[in-house]
């Protein structure tokens, strides 16, 4: 029978894909035999990310770029997809976040989130829009609950990611009939992250936050590469537009006790 998750002889781009979640989905992309390109701002932890995942396959690439700066996107991925070929899996998930009111912010702080998360998520798919593969793609983008939660001191990642989720609604809509399939991926509180550690910083914040999951658990990052390795599989031909929650049920209500501490 075919092993429907292999993805030997495809090309996977993640943005953001050099810490935490999004190279926890590279990690699991290579281990299929994928060849990947990841990127982020910072040259150090590109060069960190690609040779963690030369260790488990030999084709890992990456280039340093920041999502807000499309001429440093472009420059980038160019020459690697002229190297290697069209992007057949594209995931889409830097982000900035930290934690404080609207009203105590400075317009340049609500601003660099919002660029990072949503007008960056544009600009990388903008750009990358003319070297997906021609007969079909899968984009993935990465949101947060805070899309669909209000949140108390997270009105600039609620309003980036509400905006990354229309984004990937209306890309859907118009890139459907070239067989690109855009959905986005909304993880719970995952175990070891940058981003549970700037919002639940203190064991009581932690403690709370399990126990208002569902699941009575923080998920992995490899929790939210299997759903990244089912939505780029032929098994998700269909499914575009979907907005899908890894979160062992965390946004039907347990959100509000990350603030608790
Ligand atoms: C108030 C702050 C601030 C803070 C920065 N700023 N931190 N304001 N409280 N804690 C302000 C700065 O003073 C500045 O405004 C403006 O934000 C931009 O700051 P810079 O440091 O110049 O910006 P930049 O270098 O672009 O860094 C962006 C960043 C940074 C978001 C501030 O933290 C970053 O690079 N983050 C990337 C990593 C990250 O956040 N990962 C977690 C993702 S998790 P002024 O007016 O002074 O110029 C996530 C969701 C998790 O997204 C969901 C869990 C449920
Ligand atoms: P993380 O480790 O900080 O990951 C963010 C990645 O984006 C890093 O590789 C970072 O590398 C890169 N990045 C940040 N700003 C960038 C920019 N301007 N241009 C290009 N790359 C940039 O955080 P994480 O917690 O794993 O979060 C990953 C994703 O999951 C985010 O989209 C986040 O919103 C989402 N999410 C996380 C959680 C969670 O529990 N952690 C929950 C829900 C959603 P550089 O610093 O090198 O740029």
């Amino acid at each position: 029978m075919q092993d429907l998750f292999n993805f030997e002889g495809k090309n996977v781009f993640i943005m953001g894909g050099t810490s935490g979640i999004n190279l926890g989905i590279a990690e699991c992309f290579s281990e299929r035999g994928a060849t990947m390109i990841v990127a982020s701002r910072s040259e150090d932890k590109v060069a960190a990310a690609v040779a963690q995942l030369e260790r488990i396959a030999p084709r890992a690439f990456g280039f340093a770029a920041d999502a807000r700066d499309s001429a440093a996107v472009e420059a980038g991925l160019a020459p690697l997809v002229k190297e290697l070929g069209a992007i057949d899996i594209m995931i889409v998930g830097q982000a900035g976040n930290f934690k404080a009111e609207a009203m105590e912010m400075s317009p340049n702080a609500f601003k660099s989130v919002v660029d990072i998360d949503l007008l960056g998520t544009f600009n990388v798919m903008r750009v990358a829009n003319q070297y997906l593969n021609k007969k079909g793609a899968s984009v993935i983008n990465i949101s947060a609950p805070q899309a669909y939660i209000p949140l108390v001191q997270q009105a600039h990642v609620c309003a980036a990611k509400a905006g990354v989720e229309m984004l990937t609604k209306v890309l859907a809509m118009e890139l459907g009939s070239k067989n690109i399939r855009v959905n986005a991926i909304v993880p719970g509180p995952i175990t070891g992250t940058e981003g549970m550690a700037r919002l639940a910083p203190t064991e009581e914040a932690k403690e709370n936050t399990r126990k208002s999951v569902p699941l009575q658990r923080y998920g992995t990052t490899r929790d939210i590469g299997n759903c990244a390795i089912f939505l780029a599989s032929p098994l998700a031909d269909y499914i575009s537009g979907a907005i899908i929650p890894v979160d062992g049920g965390w946004s039907l209500g347990g959100l509000s006790q990350l603030m608790s501490g």
